[in-house]
């Protein structure tokens, strides 16, 4: 039996909205949804609503901002991609925060604002915009998450708060992926490691002989890892080329 075409996939690009639109990764994503033919609402510390993980309302208010802007165009709410993150740089108690390289270097606020910014925040996007998403047809959220994230993969060490950060994000997003399946079936919900991307956030860390990519061409991959994904994908944990990444 041929399948029917699914009237509100990608043949017919609807509204994305991009949280962390402002980051390095997040703004090359914002353009290439653009250049797809999607109409892209970006939000961030410095827009209008802006989202700031450390003021819990912002979240509510951006994801009304969004609903009333969906109810106005009537589009679908087709790719919600949430590409905040942190790993190093002043906390919301004002200390600065790097990736500890041994545990003596471990401490509460680091370790808190990681959790924040990395678990906690994604966390309430799931809450308050995972309902936006429509009840029919294919739709993906995807969250930014990162290799070191992974424990099967963990061989280094190091970067504690960044690694079980990045860990619970992955563990939240397989859990929102099952009930997500049960208002909507054909809507799908993965983890993405970006690769080691040329943004303020790996600039310290980027060492020779890493492959370092440009935030353009690691926004074109994922795009494209997510127009690909299969049906039955939702749940997992992919990198830039479409592979999934063990737990
Ligand atoms: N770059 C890499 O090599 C790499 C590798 C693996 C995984 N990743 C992941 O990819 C994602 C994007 O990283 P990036 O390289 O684009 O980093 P980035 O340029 O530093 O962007 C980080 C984003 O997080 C947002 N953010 C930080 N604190 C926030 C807060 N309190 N509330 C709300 N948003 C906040 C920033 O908002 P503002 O714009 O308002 O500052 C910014 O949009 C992250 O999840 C990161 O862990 C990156």
């Amino acid at each position: 039996m041929t399948p029917t075409p699914d009237p509100t996939d990608a043949i017919q690009p609807g509204m994305a909205v991009v949280l962390g639109g402002t980051g390095g990764i997040g703004a090359a994503l914002v353009v290439g949804l653009q250049a797809q033919g999607f109409e892209v609402l970006a939000l961030g510390r410095r827009t209008q609503p802006a989202l700031d993980y450390a003021t819990e309302s912002t979240v509510a208010a951006c994801a009304q901002h969004v609903a009333d802007h969906l109810a106005q165009t009537g589009l679908p709410l087709q790719r919600l991609i949430v590409a905040t993150g942190f790993l190093h740089g002043d906390t919301v108690s004002g200390q600065h925060a790097e990736p500890e390289r041994s545990w003596q270097h471990l401490d509460a606020d680091g370790l808190q604002h990681n959790f924040l910014i990395n678990a906690i925040g994604p966390a309430l996007v799931m809450r308050h915009f995972l309902p936006l998403l429509p009840r029919q047809g294919r739709c993906v959220a995807a969250f930014l998450s990162a290799r070191v994230g992974s424990i099967g993969d963990n061989a280094l060490g190091g970067w504690y708060a960044y690694r079980a950060s990045k860990a619970a994000l992955n563990q939240l997003v397989h859990t929102a992926a099952i009930e997500l399946a049960r208002r909507n079936k054909a809507a799908l919900c993965v983890a993405l490691h970006p690769g080691t991307v040329d943004t303020g956030l790996s600039q310290p860390f980027a060492k020779s002989g890493l492959q370092v990519r440009s935030a353009a061409e690691a926004a074109s991959d994922l795009l494209a890892v997510l127009d690909a994904l299969p049906a039955g994908s939702s749940g997992q944990f992919f990198d830039h080329k479409g592979l999934p990444v063990p737990w």
